[in-house]
């Protein structure tokens, strides 16, 4: 038997190894797992959930978890051992999940709407009153489907060997479902009848919940086939609802994007300007709109996972100890570390504060090159390595090569446009003077705006749609053409210019 058992942590992918009989906490407290109370077995906020392996269940756990979260693999990960090989979600990572709660403008509708987000890695669900447009409850989990791959290739892969979009489809389908009969089951007290549930989520998502064959997206020119709104009823679904609702998925706008982007059209009323502007989603896989009511440009870009702190030597989410801005004060790097603990590792924000100051004082060259050795200290053990760099600059070239070729297309340039929204949780905690300075988006600060969760503000919106009336998605599909990068000659001699830093 192996003295050595591995450890695989989702949403993040990462796979640890550690020695077989490790203390759980020991293993996970350098991944940025919080331990609120220290480890006793009473707070529950070190939740964790078994997706493979096994964890036996502790007296403690008995007390502080219900029969249903035990059932459903729910551990305390201060009570356990890693004596097996193991995967398992974080329940911690739920908090970092943006919801929205921006003033709707809205015409008033009968009964309650369930507005849902399906995010490669993450799901939102708002309950909505129609009438008040207010919020009566929020969930927020990670994508069941994680399990079987961190992204949207990987989740395709899986889909197509051996046949498992069906296992995707159920995950999905099942764990909506149990969403929206969880927020309905909170509010029995006053309920109304649920109207209408919008779904929105990237082409991949919109392909796995509708039932779709995923094997165009799978191959080039990786066009959907069935791009459209798609409509059932919740029985359908498998979901039983009080009334049977119709539930929506929207459309998709072409190639990867989705209709998590023609909602956050909806939430910009991007489509509506009289000047040109551009909606830019920073994720994994960044999505770009550029345009105004006449026309409008989309497109998909791989970036990577940098921006999330993936694939970095020390990175990490923003918890405790992680390193979240960097500034430079006479000369020195100035880290401002989270939870007012020692550093630990380093979140997306940081990397991009860390590289801009690199920049500025030369530590680091326009071409990405460290210039003082093959590493540069932040505080404590936490430093950037040559690879950390690369892979912040693969993210921004393939963000900024995007930009750069919707505006070539639209015949524009960078300075006509009047506003950048920034859709995402990245968008919203980026520093946008470090943005600047590395080249990620070169805009006056004034033009920049965080955005928001607008995909679930958009799928909100859409809820307010009258019988027989939507919001006009055909005008906007037909005003939107998707350019495919891929197709673009010279994007990949673009996309290496814009690797490169901005020089001072
Ligand atoms: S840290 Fe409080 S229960 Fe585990």
């Amino acid at each position: 038997m192996s003295p050595f058992v591995q450890i695989e942590l989702l949403p993040l992918g990462k796979v640890l190894r550690v020695k077989r009989g490790t203390p759980l906490p020991d293993a996970l407290f350098a991944q940025g797992v919080e331990f609120p109370c220290g480890g006793r077995g009473r707070c529950r906020g070190c939740k964790i959930k078994v997706l493979a392996g096994s964890l036996p269940i502790t007296a403690e756990e008995k007390r502080k978890l219900s029969p249903a979260e035990l059932d459903a693999g729910w551990r305390l990960a201060c009570r356990g051992r890693a004596e097996g090989d193991l995967k398992i979600e974080l329940a911690q990572w739920e908090a970092a999940i943006l919801t929205d709660h921006s003033a709707l403008d809205f015409t008033p509708q009968p009964g309650w709407g369930l507005a849902v987000d399906l995010g490669t890695t993450t799901l939102v669900a708002q309950l909505v009153d129609r009438q008040t447009g207010s919020v009566l409850g929020v969930r927020t989990a990670l994508n069941a489907q994680a399990q079987h791959g961190a992204d949207i290739m990987s989740r395709i892969e899986f889909a197509l060997d051996g046949s498992h979009q069906g296992v995707l489809e159920h995950l999905t389908r099942q764990q909506i479902g149990a969403l929206a009969a969880d927020l309905l089951a909170e509010r029995a007290a006053d309920a109304r009848p649920l109207e209408s549930v919008i779904v929105v989520g990237n082409t991949a998502m919109h392909h796995l919940f509708c039932g779709l064959s995923l094997e165009p997206l799978a191959l080039y020119p990786f066009e959907p086939a069935s791009p459209g709104r798609q409509q059932f009823d919740a029985a359908q679904l498998g979901w039983d609802l009080p009334g049977n609702p119709p539930v929506q998925f929207l459309p998709c706008l072409g190639g990867f994007v989705g209709s998590d982007i023609l909602a956050g059209l909806l939430a910009t009323r991007l489509p509506q300007s009289e000047r040109l502007a551009a909606l830019i989603d920073l994720g994994t896989n960044g999505e770009i709109v550029v345009g105004n009511r006449e026309r409008l440009l989309c497109a998909s870009t791989a970036a990577g996972p940098a921006f999330e702190g993936a694939r970095i030597a020390m990175g990490m989410r923003a918890a405790t100890g992680a390193i979240a801005g960097v500034r430079v004060q006479n000369g020195r790097l100035q880290c401002r570390v989270l939870g007012n603990a020692a550093p630990r590792g380093i979140c997306g924000s940081g990397l991009v504060d860390a590289v801009a100051a690199g920049l500025s004082l030369g530590w680091i060259r326009p071409n990405g090159r460290l210039a003082n050795g093959d590493s540069l200290p932040l505080a404590g053990p936490v430093a950037l390595n040559q690879r950390d760099v690369r892979e912040l600059q693969l993210a921004k070239g393939a963000i900024a090569a995007g930009l750069r070729i919707l505006l070539e297309q639209w015949g524009a340039t960078k300075a006509d446009l009047s506003q950048v929204f920034l859709a995402g949780a990245f968008g919203n905690y980026i520093n946008h003077a470090s943005a600047r300075r590395i080249g990620l988006l070169d805009f006056p600060a004034d033009q920049v705006r965080p955005a928001g969760n607008s995909a679930l503000l958009g799928a909100k919106l859409a809820l307010f749609d009258p019988p027989g009336h939507d919001h006009d998605y055909a005008a906007i599909r037909a005003k939107i053409r998707h350019v495919s990068l891929n197709e673009d000659e010279r994007f990949q001699e673009i996309f290496a210019e814009e690797m490169l830093f901005p020089p001072d």
